[in-house]
């Protein structure tokens, strides 16, 4: 077996198909930067997907390894970014006539990743009705529960007071936030010695969070210098459609502990 064997470079290195006419230099960049992306989606949600098998054997350590090599991949992913913002406007154009209608919004590993992290929007599936292989993915973590659902079921099994309409819930619909699981993470926050795995993997879910918004801002970032505010390929408004994702959160009780205990701090140190 050589190593062209074992990694079956011959598929992987001649999977790169320019499209431009006359070709054009850049094209190469554009097409390993989505590819090398995508390899790495790949292995965020095999990590991903164990993380949230060992939450449901109660192996939190083991968990944890697991998001720290999610983290460390997701810090690749921003750093990447400034490899494509070395494409100016003039070199994108002369070939994104060629991309059509494609996007990275057509990216079913992307929201794979979003789905197991908990953003659930059922009307993502049906971007992958023509595509039934990839839209069979999505359905199947759609009904699954997210990384934050196991999450709070293990606390509920170590006899935090979650309530049962988090713990056992329609998968399928988006996470809603509630009071009591805030109440949950204000006890955890309060006292961490207490509850030392318990608020290490909180701090470890926000680090995940926070790399995914870092991916984001990147992204829009990067688009913006090379779109300006034009419309994407996939028909969103572009740099405005990709801001509104930074609003979103996956773990809502997990930032609102710390408005709580902020606030708390601030009332007990009389400031206004
Ligand atoms: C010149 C480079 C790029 C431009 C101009 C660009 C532009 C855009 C735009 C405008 C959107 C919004 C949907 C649309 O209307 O198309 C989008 C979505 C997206 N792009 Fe890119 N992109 C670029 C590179 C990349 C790369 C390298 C990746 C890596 C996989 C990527 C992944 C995504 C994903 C996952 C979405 C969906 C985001 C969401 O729905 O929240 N993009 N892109």
């Amino acid at each position: 077996m050589s190593y062209a064997d074992y990694l079956d470079l011959r598929t992987l290195l001649s999977a790169q198909h320019p499209l431009a006419q006359p070709p054009q230099h850049d094209e190469l960049l554009f097409i390993i930067q989505h590819q090398t992306s995508e390899l790495w989606f790949k292995l965020v949600l095999h990590e991903l997907r164990s993380a949230r098998e060992l939450f449901e054997r109660d192996e939190l350590q083991a968990a944890l390894k697991r998001l720290a090599r999610v983290k460390h991949i997701q810090a690749t992913l921003t750093g990447q970014w400034s490899v494509l913002a070395t494409l100016t406007p003039s070199e994108y154009s002369q070939f994104r006539e060629f991309l059509a209608t494609s996007s990275g919004f057509q990216s079913v590993q992307y929201r794979a990743v979003e789905f197991l992290l908990g953003n659930k929007k059922a009307e993502m599936v049906r971007v992958f009705d023509r595509e039934p292989e990839w839209r069979a993915v999505l359905a199947e973590l759609l009904d699954q529960p997210s990384l934050y659902d196991v999450f709070l079921q293990l606390l509920a099994r170590r006899g935090f007071a979650v309530p049962r309409e988090v713990t056992d819930r329609d998968w399928s619909q988006p996470y809603t936030p509630h009071d009591e699981v805030l109440q949950v993470f204000r006890q955890v926050y309060a006292d961490p010695a207490a509850h030392w795995d318990i608020y290490e993997t909180c701090e470890e879910l926000v680090d995940l969070e926070d790399n995914f918004q870092q991916w984001r801002f990147r992204h829009l970032k990067t688009v913006e210098r090379i779109i300006g505010t034009a419309p994407g390929t996939g028909g969103s408004s572009g740099v405005t459609f990709l801001r509104r994702a930074l609003d979103q959160t996956f773990f809502p009780e997990l930032y609102a502990v710390r408005g709580v205990i902020a606030t708390g701090s601030v009332e007990r140190s009389g400031e206004r």
